[in-house]
């Protein structure tokens, strides 16, 4: 009882924080828990009136004492979603770590929906918080989905590792005409039911099914917009070498630069934490540090991409 009250209370007043953003920016999908209090190191979005509890922070064990705790810490978090946003447990998902054993066995409630859209601003965004590990929708990308958004008129916009095309809804309700390319039939048949859902003609724009590295080696074609938005490491059968943001990021930059017209931008970012910005491409390029403007309001982790906007000297 007295834990619950604990982590009901800390809700509550997230929930009263986060209601200006989710006023001013019009959004149903936000970050309303983020390892807040250390005993309870989980993470909870909202997405409409569902939730998504990842359960990162937990060491995956046979230790019978953790699974219980966090059974309990489930509990705890399960009735004070309830309570305060009327979220009932079959619109609960959970992105477990834990072991599952014996009594401590979690029943799996059958889920309500597979997916459905939520609204961010005048955008909207299929999610399916059930099927993959990821929702479909980066909330992270807020920031940086509201800047594209309000810079794309009549422009020219390229969208690499483009995932479910979040930013190329972003781009092309803007007004720009956007190429989309991802590696994956599923997220690019995702990014294109993105399209569909916001009422964009999917003909005025560009689907590309590619290894975004070899794409961009061949290319000739100018864009006034590119967003480089890549994973930290890839290596899928469909690719020639393995992705290493780290070791790949000067050569494909360099290249990106000279597919920009002259005024131009390249919006960059990765998630690997240990990234550093190669000296080259500092020297090279006029390198704007987007990183704190580009972290919504809702996320506590200042560490959880680092973005550069990067234009012609
Ligand atoms: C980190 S996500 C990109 C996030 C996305 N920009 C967003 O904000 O929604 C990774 C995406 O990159 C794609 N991907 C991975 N390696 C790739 C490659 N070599 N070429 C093209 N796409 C790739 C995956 O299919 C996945 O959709």
């Amino acid at each position: 009882m007295q834990e619950t009250s604990i982590i009901l209370n800390r809700l509550r007043k997230n929930l009263k924080i986060r209601k200006n953003l989710i006023k001013s920016e019009g959004i149903e999908a936000y970050r309303l828990y983020e390892k807040d209090i250390p005993e309870y190191p989980y993470i909870i979005d909202i997405y409409k009136d569902y939730a998504v509890i990842y359960e990162k922070g937990k060491k995956i064990g046979e230790d019978d004492e953790l699974n219980d705790l966090v059974y309990e810490h489930r509990t705890d978090i399960f009735a004070a979603l309830g309570e305060l946003l009327n979220i009932p447990e079959n619109k609960i998902h959970l992105k477990e770590r834990v072991k599952q054993s014996g009594k401590q066995q979690y029943e799996k409630i059958a889920k309500d929906k597979l997916s459905f859209a939520v609204k961010e601003g005048e955008m909207k965004f299929k999610v399916n918080l059930e099927d993959y590990l990821d929702t479909g929708l980066f909330l992270e990308h807020r920031p940086l989905r509201k800047i594209i958004n309000q810079t794309s008129a009549s422009k020219k916009v390229l969208n690499l590792f483009a995932y479910t095309g979040s930013f190329s809804v972003a781009a092309a309700l803007g007004g720009g005409v956007v190429t989309t390319v991802d590696m994956s039939r599923t997220y690019l048949d995702w990014a294109r039911d993105n399209f569909r859902i916001n009422d964009i003609t999917i003909k005025d724009h560009h689907f590309t099914q590619a290894d975004a590295v070899n794409y961009i080696m061949n290319l000739v074609e100018k864009f006034d917009i590119i967003i480089l938005d890549p994973p930290s490491f890839s290596n899928s059968k469909r690719m020639e070498d393995i992705f290493d943001v780290q070791r790949d990021h000067i050569t494909l930059i360099e290249k990106l630069m000279s597919l920009l017209n002259p005024e131009g931008v390249l919006y960059f970012s990765n998630n690997l934490r240990s990234f550093k910005l190669d000296f080259l491409i500092r020297e090279g390029f006029k390198i704007e540090d987007l990183t704190y403007k580009s972290i919504p309001k809702d996320f506590r982790d200042q560490k959880i991409h680092q973005c550069y906007k990067i234009t012609q000297k």
